[in-house]
């Protein structure tokens, strides 16, 4: 199983977007693929799942909001409880042996942030408990079947971010090509670095620092490239030999705007040619890169 967390404390940069479209496009490759939706704003849950299916059939059990709720408590609740699988993507991928599951966000998980800091600022030393409680999770025998396992992270660095990190072999980090985008990248990338030593310093069992690769997403391309505003701030990005992927991730609102009402990924909707085209070599460059990290 492979862990990759979809992270950029900036928001809006198409960070839900990608992480269903990858788990859509792993599991119309036969992958078991699962989802994990950190942020309270549950935008991953409900590309997924209707406002109603959420509220009736998900909340509040089934939410990662549970797991961590019960840290600390003596938690013997079997984690596959939390999983749900969204009806409509399960019809398309019924002819498949692929399959694709979520656990859903809560509402309040910003104060699970702050229950959890608070527990932290009591008692420092369960500092590796409270960052590895989702690593700890996805290490569950219940989860053992999945091939992939993608985390959306909330546009924050906080405690829960954390715990996907720590969970994670690669960081996909989406970015848009532009000053204001491209100058979080490397603060981003010390408040990584210095989180993991932090967590080995306080963990019996260290992590090492997952591979992290910048992705550019909502570019304007013209004549089959970039326009040259963003091809010049990419071409920084490289210069600066900050790994990236090759495949660039288009704008494109008329097809990436209705999706998640429908419940199913554009890469599995079969509208927008060249962004579900791209979107499929971003399958491939991401899985190629994941073969490559020793398991
Ligand atoms: N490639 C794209 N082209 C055009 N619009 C896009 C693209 N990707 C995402 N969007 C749109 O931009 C908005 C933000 O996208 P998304 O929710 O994926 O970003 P995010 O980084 O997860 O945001 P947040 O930080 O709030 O979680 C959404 O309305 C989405 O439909
Ligand atoms: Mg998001």
């Amino acid at each position: 199983m492979k862990v990759v967390a979809v992270i950029n404390h900036k928001g809006g940069v198409g960070k839900t977007t990608l992480t269903a479209n990858l788990g859509a496009g792993f599991a119309a490759r036969g992958q078991k693929v699962l989802l994990v939706d950190l942020d309270g704003q549950a935008s991953l849950t409900i590309s997924f799942f209707t406002q109603s299916e959420w509220t009736a059939d998900l909340l509040p059990e089934k939410t990662i909001k549970h797991w961590f709720d019960r840290i600390g408590s003596d938690n013997a609740e079997s984690p596959a409880k939390l999983v749900s699988t969204p009806p409509r993507v399960q019809d398309k991928l019924a002819r498949g042996t692929g399959r694709l599951d979520l656990i859903a966000a809560h509402r309040d998980l910003t104060d699970v942030e702050t229950n959890l800091a608070a527990e932290l600022l009591s008692a420092p030393g369960r500092f590796g408990e409270l960052h590895g409680s989702l690593r700890g999770m996805l290490a569950h025998d219940d989860f053992a079947d999945y091939d992939t396992v993608l985390i959306d992270c909330a546009p924050n660095f906080g405690l829960i971010a954390k715990n996907a990190v720590a969970a994670s072999d690669l960081l996909l980090i989406p970015t848009k090509p532009d000053y204001l985008s491209t100058n979080g990248i490397d603060s981003l990338g010390l408040k990584i670095r210095s989180f993991v030593e932090e967590y080995n310093e306080h963990s019996e069992v260290p992590v090492e620092r997952p591979a992290a690769s910048v992705v550019f997403t909502m570019v304007q391309n013209q004549n089959g490239a970039p326009i040259e505003a963003q091809r010049s701030v990419i071409s920084r990005i490289e210069a600066r030999e900050v790994p990236t992927f090759a495949t660039t991730i288009r704008d494109s609102k008329a097809v990436y705007g209705p999706a998640p009402e429908h419940g199913v990924p554009v890469i599995l909707g079969g509208t927008g040619r060249a962004a579900t085209r791209e979107l499929r070599d971003m399958v491939s460059e991401l899985s190629g890169r994941l073969e490559r990290i020793a398991p």
